[in-house]
């Protein structure tokens, strides 16, 4: 009798410690910042994002604008607090010459974009009209210069007409073009992909061609100093990262880049929308995969750098579905559903916990390209889930990441296989106050978590929640706020114990005083 007893209650304390998952959070501890180029953009010269999306002309008479920016977009981005942009691609970086585009539009020379849809390029969009755009949304810019075709007196040349305050041939082009101050930019990108579209170069060949473009990326700003960043990784190209680490030199690099995009399969993607339970499951595969690419590319750099002085910068990630029908193929326009707010909170919540490396992140991209923050349609304008899951963690910005420790995880289970079906990071900020963002990736199912709040008295708790009924749910221009966040009440503090429910596909971010 004792036996079964014995039997029975293992087995029900097994199955309640199954279906509930308990969380430290380490509130009295924490090391490293939680650097705010995490919640970083990328836009390039791809389909509608720059024209139609964030720019649509000087003289455009129904869209309100700003030089020709929309405005709607820049409230947007403001709002959002986008720490800092990536531009101009990207593939496109590689065949982008920066003089022509600048000095009078009309003037300006046209080209082929060769690599997205093979439309003309006008060059109406340019270093001013970027670097301005940059200054009115108040993110800092990072510019990909041009290594797979250009030269390196092109990128010496394009540091100089932006940074150099003092007397040289490119400042005084600069003011000749309207421009008196410099913009100091800081981020620097030495090639895209250089391993593909920048070129198709091995890392051994790529690491020499880097130390002789990031000699001449000066900093003629003397301010706080340039950031170059070496083109990365392609996924778990773990040999590509060893090489960068070990041939180039610490005094010529400051950060490392990994590209990672999230797919049901890469030569099959689906539907932005009409996806089955199936194809989310492994998007959620390659989204969480994440967690193994910035761990093991970190432990290479750790080995040649273990004083983390080198940043890895995912300075491309997202979705990535097959383009909406009847749009051009090569525009990479999708719509974007609760599917991607559930990539956008797990991926979020990775780099914050790999704060002490990963610290800059750049989404693709911006507007109306791959996993968009905002898409546009003529003067209509919507934000989509993803925009609403990076405005709640943006409390996240240069916070001090608290460590958390997550026991008895619950899985979110599909056809046998199964992944971890909670995600959390947490953070204490300048005043003190905690933020815990969490997500269940469950499709079906919600779960429940005991926050365990170690090292604080927890007081007052906040909460925001974005859900939907569907899966596929997403802000059309036609129903623009289909999904929202709201107040999120579902949880109860006793003591240290915060003890919340979370519905399935759901992102929660809880602020604790
Ligand atoms: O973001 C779209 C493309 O994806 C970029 O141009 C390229 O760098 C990557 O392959």
């Amino acid at each position: 009798m004792r036996t079964i007893t014995f039997i029975l209650l293992f087995t029900l304390s097994a199955v309640g410690a199954g279906a509930q998952t308990t969380i430290y959070v380490n509130a009295d501890q924490g090391r490293h910042t939680i650097n705010k180029n995490i919640y970083g953009h990328f836009a390039e010269h791809l389909g509608r994002c720059i024209y139609g999306g964030f720019y649509v002309g000087e003289n455009n008479t129904t869209i309100p604008h700003v030089n020709g920016v929309r405005k709607d977009v820049i409230d947007a981005l403001k709002e959002l607090k986008v720490p800092v942009l990536r531009w101009p691609g990207g593939c496109f970086a590689d065949t982008y010459h920066w003089k022509d585009g600048i000095g009078p539009k009309k003037d300006r020379p046209t080209i082929v974009n060769q690599w997205w849809g093979g439309v003309t390029e006008d060059n109406s969009f340019g270093t001013h009209d970027f670097l301005n755009l940059c200054e009115m949304i108040g993110a800092e810019p990072y510019l990909a210069g041009n290594v797979g075709s250009g030269e390196v007196k092109e990128l010496a040349d394009w540091v100089q007409y932006v940074n150099h305050d003092g007397v040289s041939p490119m400042s005084k082009l600069r003011k000749e073009n309207g421009r008196e101050k410099p913009w100091n930019v800081k981020y620097w990108g030495v090639g895209n992909e250089m391993w593909g579209c920048g070129g198709h170069m091995t890392p051994e060949y790529y690491a020499n061609i880097y130390k002789q473009y990031a000699t001449f990326v000066t900093d003629w700003s003397n301010t706080s100093g340039l950031f170059r960043i070496a083109s990365g990784a392609n996924v778990a190209d773990y040999h590509w990262t060893e090489v960068l680490m070990r041939e180039v030199p610490k005094h010529l690099v400051e950060g490392l880049a990994l590209h990672s995009y999230s797919f049901v399969e890469w030569n099959d993607k689906g539907d932005a929308v009409d996806f089955n339970e199936q194809q989310y499951f492994a998007t959620m595969q390659t989204a969480l995969r994440m967690e193994e690419l910035v761990t093991r590319h970190s432990t290479i750099m750790d080995k040649y750098d273990p004083e983390k002085k080198i940043a890895l910068a995912v300075d491309e990630w997202g979705g990535w579905y097959n383009v909406e029908k009847g749009a051009n193929p090569g525009f990479l326009y999708q719509q974007n559903t609760m599917r991607d707010a559930m990539i956008a909170g797990t991926s979020l919540n990775i780099f914050n916990n790999h704060a002490d490396r990963v610290r800059m992140a750049n989404i693709a991209q911006t507007v109306n390209v791959l996993q968009a923050v905002i898409l546009t349609k003529e003067e209509k304008m919507i934000l989509t889930p993803t925009y609403h899951v990076m405005k709640m963690y943006n409390v996240h910005q240069d916070a001090t990441l608290l460590p958390t420790e997550i026991f008895d995880e619950v899985k979110y289970s599909h056809n046998g296989k199964s992944l971890p079906a909670i995600s959390c990071s947490a953070s204490r900020n300048a005043a003190g106050k905690i933020h815990v963002s969490l997500v269940n990736i469950d499709a079906n199912k919600s779960n429940s978590v005991t926050l365990k709040l170690r090292g604080t008295k927890a007081g007052k708790v906040n909460g925001t929640i974005l859900k939907s009924g569907k899966l596929q749910d997403y802000n059309g221009f036609d129903g623009p706020e289909a999904v929202k966040p709201t107040v999120f009440k579902d949880f109860e503090l006793k003591g240290e114990n915060l003890q919340v429910t979370l519905p399935p596909f759901s992102v929660v971010v809880l602020s604790v005083e």
